[in-house]
This record gives C-alpha cells, sequence and structure tokens, in this order.
C-alpha cells in the first residue's frame, strides 16, 4: 500500500508546482485580497495524504495538532472544533456546566463584552440565556480598556468574554486582574490574534479559555476549523464533553476502557454498570473537526512563526507608508504589546473632506479589497435588537466604527510592492480630495 502512495504523493507535488504558477503583480488589474490562505505543496500533500488514507473522522492527525497547539500556544489543553464560532459557543456554554457547582453560571447572569466586534464572538452568551453587557472600544486600538469594562461590573457580572480586535491586544493582564478581583471568568478571544504577546506573554494565556479560528482569514487555516484552549482540567472536560455530544466518558473514537472502569458507572437513575461510552452529563452537541483539517493543521502549524513575522512586517510597512496622511486615523498598537496582526485598520475622520465610502469605492476599483471591522456597533443589527442586554457608558467608537472604519490586508502572500501599491493609492485619493 505505501508502495503506491509515495508516487502518488510525489505526483501531488508535482501537481501543485505546476498548478501554482508564481503570479505576475499587475497593479489594478491583480486582485489585493485582504486576507487569504497561504498553502504551499506540504499542505497540499498532506491534505491528499489524509484523503487517500480515508481518515474522514477525528483521528491521530486532530490529536497530533491539540497536543502541538497546545504546546505552542502554552497551554495544557487543546480541542479541535469545526469553527471558531464553535469553539467560542464551546467556552461560554462550558462556564454554565454543573460541574462548575457554585460557579457555574445561570440564566440571567451578565457577560461583559464589546459592541464592536465579531457576531459569534457575543452570540453563545445569548445563545446560553445570559445577558451580554457591552461597552465601548477604544477607537485607535479598537478594544475596551479597563475601567470601561470595570465600570461595567455589576452583581450580576459573571464573566468577560473579548476578542484581541484584529490581532491587537486588549489590556489583558489589567481586565484578567479584574476578573480575578471581582470573581469572573475570563474568555480570550484569540481568533485574530494567534501570536500575539501583552507583557512579552502570549494573548490567550491570561485568561480561564481561549478560542482560535481556522477559517481561511485567519494566522493558520484548515479550511473550517477552531479551537479551544485552557490549562483548566476541569474546564477541558467539561469542553470536550460538550464538543463530543455531551458524552461522560473521556475516550477517543475507536478507543474503550481508559479509565478501566467502562462498566462500573452509575450516574443519573441509569442501572449501575450502563456503559459509560454512552453516558451525557451535558447536554451537548457535536463540534469535531476532521483529521483531513488536522492534517493540514499540522503543515500550516510548521509554518506559523514565518506567518507571523509576515504579518507585523506588512502591517509596519503600511503604518510608516501612510503615517501623516490626513483625514485618516491609523491604527497604533496597545501600549505594552506586539500583536500578530490580522488586519490594517484605516478609520477616516468624520471632518475629512472625502468619506469612507468613496475612499472604499477608490480601492476597490483599484482592485484593493476591503473589510468592514466586522459588524460595527452589534446592538445595531436586526439579531439583536430585543434581545435582552445592557449597555453601560455610550457606545460612540463603536458608532464611529460603524460609520468611518475599514480594514485592508497584512496577511502573509500580500508583496512590497502590493503593499507600496496600496500606501500610494490611498494618499493620490487623499491628494485629489485635499
Ligand atoms: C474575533 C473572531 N471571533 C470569532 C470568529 C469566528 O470564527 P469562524 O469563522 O471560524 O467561525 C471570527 C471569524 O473571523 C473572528 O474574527
Amino acid at each position: 500500500m505505501s508502495d503506491r502512495k509515495e508516487p502518488v504523493l510525489d505526483e501531488v507535488r508535482k501537481y501543485h508546482r505546476e498548478a501554482s504558477p508564481e503570479r505576475e503583480f499587475i497593479p489594478g488589474t491583480t486582485e489585493i485580497w485582504p486576507s487569504g490562505a497561504v498553502l504551499d505543496e506540504e499542505d497540499r500533500t498532506a491534505l491528499v495524504e489524509a484523503a487517500l488514507e480515508m481518515r474522514i473522522a477525528a483521528g491521530r492527525s486532530c490529536r497530533k495538532f491539540e497536543s502541538a497547539f497546545a504546546r505552542r500556544l502554552k497551554r495544557r489543553k487543546a480541542h479541535l472544533t469545526n469553527s471558531g464560532s464553535s469553539a467560542n459557543l464551546l467556552a461560554v456554554s462550558a462556564l454554565t456546566s454543573h460541574l462548575l457547582e457554585e460557579a457555574q453560571l445561570k440564566p440571567g447572569d451578565e457577560v461583559i463584552t464589546v459592541a464592536a466586534g465579531f457576531p459569534t464572538t457575543v452570540n453563545p452568551i445569548l445563545q446560553n440565556g445570559l445577558v451580554p453587557v457591552f461597552v465601548d472600544v477604544d477607537l485607535t486600538t479598537c478594544n475596551a480598556t479597563a475601567d470601561r469594562v470595570a465600570a461595567a461590573i455589576g452583581p450580576k457580572t459573571r464573566a468577560v468574554v473579548l476578542a484581541h480586535a484584529l490581532g491587537n491586544p486588549f489590556p489583558v493582564a489589567e481586565i484578567a486582574r479584574l476578573a480575578e478581583e471581582h470573581g469572573l471568568f475570563l474568555i480570550e478571544d484569540n481568533c485574530d490574534a494567534v501570536g500575539s504577546l501583552y507583557d512579552g506573554k502570549l494573548t490567550g494565556t491570561f485568561g480561564d479559555m481561549t478560542t482560535v479560528s481556522f477559517y481561511p482569514a485567519h494566522h493558520l487555516t484548515m479550511g473550517e476549523g477552531g479551537c479551544v484552549l485552557t490549562s483548566n482540567l476541569a474546564l477541558a472536560r467539561i469542553v470536550e464533553s460538550l464538543r463530543d455530544w455531551g458524552r461522560d466518558c473521556w475516550c477517543e473514537p475507536g478507543e474503550s476502557d481508559k479509565c478501566l472502569k467502562r462498566f462500573t458507572y452509575q450516574m443519573g437513575t441509569l442501572p449501575a454498570g450502563y456503559d459509560h461510552k454512552y453516558i451525557f452529563s451535558h447536554v451537548g452537541y457535536n463540534l469535531k473537526a476532521t483529521d483531513i483539517q488536522g492534517a493540514l493543521g499540522l503543515t500550516q502549524l510548521a509554518k506559523l512563526d514565518g506567518f507571523i513575522e509576515a504579518r507585523k512586517r506588512n502591517w509596519r510597512r503600511l503604518r510608516d507608508g501612510l503615517d501623516g496622511v490626513p483625514g485618516l486615523l491609523l491604527p497604533d498598537a496597545t501600549p505594552r504589546s506586539d500583536p500578530s496582526w490580522f488586519g490594517f485598520v484605516l478609520t477616516v475622520d468624520p471632518e475629512a473632506p472625502f468619506s469612507r465610502a468613496e475612499l472604499v469605492a477608490f480601492l476597490e476599483d483599484r482592485k484593493i479589497g476591503t473589510r468592514r471591522l466586522f459588524a460595527g456597533n452589534l446592538t445595531r443589527h436586526p439579531a439583536y435588537i430585543g434581545r435582552p442586554h445592557r449597555i453601560v457608558g455610550e457606545l460612540t467608537n463603536s458608532d464611529v466604527i460603524t460609520d468611518q472604519t475599514f480594514w485592508i490586508g497584512v496577511y502573509p502572500a500580500l508583496t512590497d510592492e502590493m503593499l507600496d501599491y496600496v500606501t500610494a493609492s490611498i494618499k493620490e485619493f487623499v491628494a485629489a480630495h485635499g
């Protein structure tokens, strides 16, 4: 069998080289995407190898990825999921587990988050019958601040769920300290920030749990995929149960009786000795990833350091190139942080002699892709109107983001030539409207 596999994989490598010729950059014609997967020969080969072996469910590549990724992100446990949104759903749902006893979150409990963000950072709060408490963000970092979070803490507050916006860390050490002082759980949505540092420490290592997305726009990709990481073994066990149908047993598929007690449990009102593999201690889901995703994750992970460096380099080139351009508010790294950037965010000054829409239309016409800072002010979307929530302070900056903000790409496939064309195009537009 293996005799036949190697020649197939050699053909795949050749195919990759032929199917991926160097693209010449033609300004105004070649699309400059805001984000995208960066996939090489090894990635394609790993995908085909997993397919050849028909590893179609979660299996050894997923397990290998989970342990390598946990080590890389300095957490004890990682659980792969089918998306970053599922990872957020699992992390928040885990806080409602009866296994947490008095610490368990109950319907009506409040969770602090930001109004300007990605919907599925917030949705699991509502999906679990909890109440989101929205605070505003700072305009140059697009993140919550510790004082805004502190002002939002009330008698029903039990947790804080925040994303590191576009790779830029929120002041996570201060917010983790606040959470500790007030007995709150902290979940870091690290979907956009793998490799970012705050006080020299990786984001995702300050809170109780952290989540990652492997959608193609992100630092690593599996096509679709995500991960929940934690060093709290009790939370890890709950996440696993919720991910895997709610079962109580922790044997991997294909394994059985790792605890040597498979037929000795008595739980609920089940008969004694009921097979532990089929005892359910949570109202769970099935949010697992497949081994084909795991195989791609492993080859992508080997390139993570290079991806992070390229994102930082690209962000710096745009930041230096656009410095001083009038009418634009440029992004800044949060003090004490070293971001692994997801995108380069720009806010058009409301007083500028041009609008965000005009600038975006100009760039898109030149094939320079732009994206919104996700939902802008979430509370203004149809999905959230009429839902239980509390707003603390004014959402002024979230509204500015809704009206005036967009972001452009820094992902590793962008070349200096492309980035310089982006900078020159923005300058040309601004000069023409001066
Ligand atoms: C901050 C943040 N959280 C969560 C998600 C959801 O991840 P996924 O698309 O894998 O569901 C995203 C997606 O881009 C995101 O940017």
